[in-house]
This record gives structure tokens, C-alpha cells and sequence, in this order.
């Protein structure tokens, strides 16, 4: 039995502390009904200059607007001519986002493990790869950056997702700048919240432009199969107000993150750092335990405080074979906690409470 006497107020749903939630305010409210109001819900001004923003925050020549972040992933494989049996290697403890992106391009996936002890995988992953590889999604895991710079070196083509790691950093570089494609969410629980939406920035004049002529099919004089990409002024204009704000998200889940660093370890957890040089966003705030996580989960779940595995199932399980025997340890051992800018002080508190009674259980290691 889970229940645990010593933490008050277990299942009441206003003692709940979701495991994210997105933080929309007045700004947003605004933005949306200066859209509305204006007559243009779609093809107007947000949209462009929500992709300006973009672009030049990450330095490229342009920026596509999206959906979604899966239409912003098969946009830029296309894009970039990785189809028809093209071998693309990526995570495979990541969301299946990637995996289906690669499938519908044509391309072959090819599944990486993480490295020992690791979240992501690393370069010296391709070694155990037969035969030649055209391309990696380097996936900024959970908000922690990876060195894009070592896979530049071992591939070809790198996509950087940074569907959960807008902001974050290595060597001072915004993630998503410094490899040939990057590739942004703003879905409802991502960093920055349009409900849906997505975005492929490029380095490359050409993968823009064809990225810009692929979105939409409408209005073309030349036959070529195309796509309805597109995101509507709605999203771009939610997007926008968020993107404004995400100095004021960082700085709160990185505050988040200060105080759970020493207060996990006291209850046997042992948190994920990001590497030397590196700036996290603090997407998710991870920490591995010494033993298998399904107990404690249940118990955490069940006393209101709702932590994940960061993904529900690894792809190399969903694709029917698990072979990969580092990311199945993360996958047992790795647990996600709540941190979002809309978590209060009090309900960081509960989450503490909670895990020292999982920890007084015996649950964690
Ligand atoms: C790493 C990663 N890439 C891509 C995506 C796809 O983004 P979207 O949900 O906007 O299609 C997700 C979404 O969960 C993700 O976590």
C-alpha cells in the first residue's frame, strides 16, 4: 500500500501539483484579441514576425513557422533533401516526435543509445553504426545542452530539436545556432506556449527558401507536392508574447532548480547537472535515482504530486526491439519532477514533502 499518513491533503485535486503547466496571462489575452479583432487570424503580420524574431536570435537568414514542431522536423528533413532511404540517427530516449518525422520523410532512422550513465547520446554512439550516416537530430535533451559542435565534426548534416531547450546555452551560444537546421515547439507544455506551433530556423539560404515554398501549396505556378504547414496568427501572436518573456521563465525555473539541487540529494536523489559550459532552460528538472523508479512514481502520483519518466516509452521499445541497454537504465531510473515558472513556492514545498516520504518508505534507493 502507498498511502502515506504523514503527508497531508493526498488526493484533494486543489492540493494537485501538475507535472507542467503553462504559464498565459493578461499579455497574451491581449495579443489574442488584437488578432480577433483585427481580421487576420491567418497570412497576417504575427506570423512574419514572430519568424524575423527568431531568425535573428538564432543568426540565420530565416525562419518557417510551423504547426507544430513534428511538421517543423519533417519540414526541415525534406528540406534538406534527407529522404529515400537517407540514414538519420537520433536519441532513442526521446519523444517520437523525431522517430515519425524520419519515417514519413522516407529516410532510415537509426537508433542511438545514450551514453553510459547518460541522458543523450554522444558522438562515439556512431562508432557501434554500421555503414555511413547522412545526418543526426541532436535532440538538447530536457532542456540541457549538448556539444552540436562534436556532431558537426561526425556528420554530416545536424538538426538541432530544441523543442524543449529554447534558451539554453553552451559556450554562451544559444542553443539551435550552431548547427545547420534548428527546430522549435510551442506546444501547450514546451518553454514557450502557443498551444500548438512550431518553427525550423536555418544557417543555409537555400533550406529556407525551400523550407518557405514546401509550407504551402497555395498560389504556386510549378507542380511539386507540398504541404499545409502553416501557423496561424493566433499561434504566432500567443508565441510572441511568450518569446517576450522567456528571460522571465528562465531566470523562475532556474530559481526552481536552485532550490531542489541540494534538496533532492538530501532524500537520495541524485540530480542531473547540466555539462561544463553549459546554461540548461531547465525544461525538465531531472534526477537519477539509485533504483528503479515505479514505486516511487505510484507513490507520488497517488499523494498528488505527479512526476514522470521523461518519456513514456523509449523508441527502441516502441519500434519492437529494445537493444539498447543504456537507455533502458535511464529509462528505469530517471525521474521527472515538477518545474514550470507557474509553480509556487508552496507547491515546490509539497513536492519535497512528498518525495522525503517517498524516500522514509524506502522507495528511493
Ligand atoms: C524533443 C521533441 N521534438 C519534437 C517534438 C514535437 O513537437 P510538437 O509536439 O510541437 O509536434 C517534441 C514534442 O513533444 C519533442 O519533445
Amino acid at each position: 500500500m502507498l498511502k502515506d499518513s504523514t503527508v497531508s491533503g493526498s488526493s484533494s485535486i486543489s492540493d494537485i501539483v501538475p507535472h507542467s503547466s503553462p504559464t498565459l496571462g493578461d499579455a497574451e489575452e491581449t495579443a489574442l484579441l488584437q488578432v480577433i479583432r483585427g481580421g487576420h487570424p491567418a497570412g497576417g503580420p504575427e506570423v512574419i514576425s514572430l519568424e524575423n524574431e527568431i531568425a535573428l536570435y538564432f543568426s540565420h537568414p530565416g525562419a518557417t513557422a510551423t504547426g507544430s514542431g513534428g511538421q517543423a522536423l519533417l519540414l526541415a528533413l525534406v528540406s534538406l533533401d534527407l529522404r529515400d532511404g537517407k540514414r538519420v540517427a537520433l536519441p532513442a530516449f526521446t519523444c517520437s516526435a523525431v522517430l515519425h518525422a524520419i519515417e514519413w520523410a522516407g529516410a532510415e532512422p537509426v537508433l542511438l543509445d545514450v551514453a553510459e550513465g547518460g541522458i543523450a547520446p554522444d558522438p562515439a554512439a556512431l562508432d557501434s553504426v554500421d555503414g555511413p550516416i547522412d545526418a543526426a537530430i541532436v535532440v538538447h535533451p530536457w532542456g540541457y545542452p549538448l556539444d552540436t559542435a562534436s556532431w558537426k565534426e561526425a556528420v554530416p548534416i545536424v538538426i538541432e530539436d530544441c523543442a524543449q531547450s529554447i534558451g539554453a546555452l553552451r559556450e554562451g551560444l544559444p542553443v539551435g545556432s550552431t548547427g545547420d537546421a534548428a527546430i522549435l515547439s510551442f506546444y501547450a507544455t514546451k518553454m514557450l506556449c502557443a498551444g500548438e506551433g512550431g518553427m525550423l530556423s536555418t544557417s543555409r539560404n537555400a533550406t529556407n527558401e525551400r523550407a518557405r515554398d514546401l509550407r504551402d501549396y497555395d498560389g504556386k505556378s510549378e507542380w511539386a507536392p507540398r504541404f499545409n504547414f502553416k501557423m496561424s496568427d493566433l499561434q504566432a501572436a500567443l508565441a510572441r508574447v511568450q518569446w517576450s518573456r522567456l528571460p522571465e521563465f528562465l531566470e523562475r525555473r532556474a530559481a526552481i532548480a536552485s532550490r531542489y539541487h541540494e534538496a533532492v540529494q538530501s532524500q537520495g536523489l541524485i540530480p542531473i547537472p547540466p555539462a561544463p559550459g553549459a546554461t540548461a532552460s531547465w525544461y525538465r528538472y531531472l534526477c537519477w535515482s539509485p533504483t528503479d523508479i515505479t514505486d516511487m512514481l505510484e507513490f507520488c502520483n497517488y499523494h498528488g504530486v505527479h512526476c514522470r519518466r521523461p518519456v513514456p516509452v523509449t523508441l527502441d521499445r516502441l519500434l519492437g526491439h529494445e537493444s539498447l541497454p543504456n537507455t533502458r537504465e535511464a529509462w528505469n531510473r530517471v525521474i521527472s519532477i515538477p518545474i514550470y515558472p507557474a509553480l509556487r513556492d508552496d507547491q515546490q514545498a509539497r513536492v519535497l514533502n512528498v518525495l522525503g516520504a517517498a524516500a522514509d518508505k524506502g522507495l528511493i534507493g
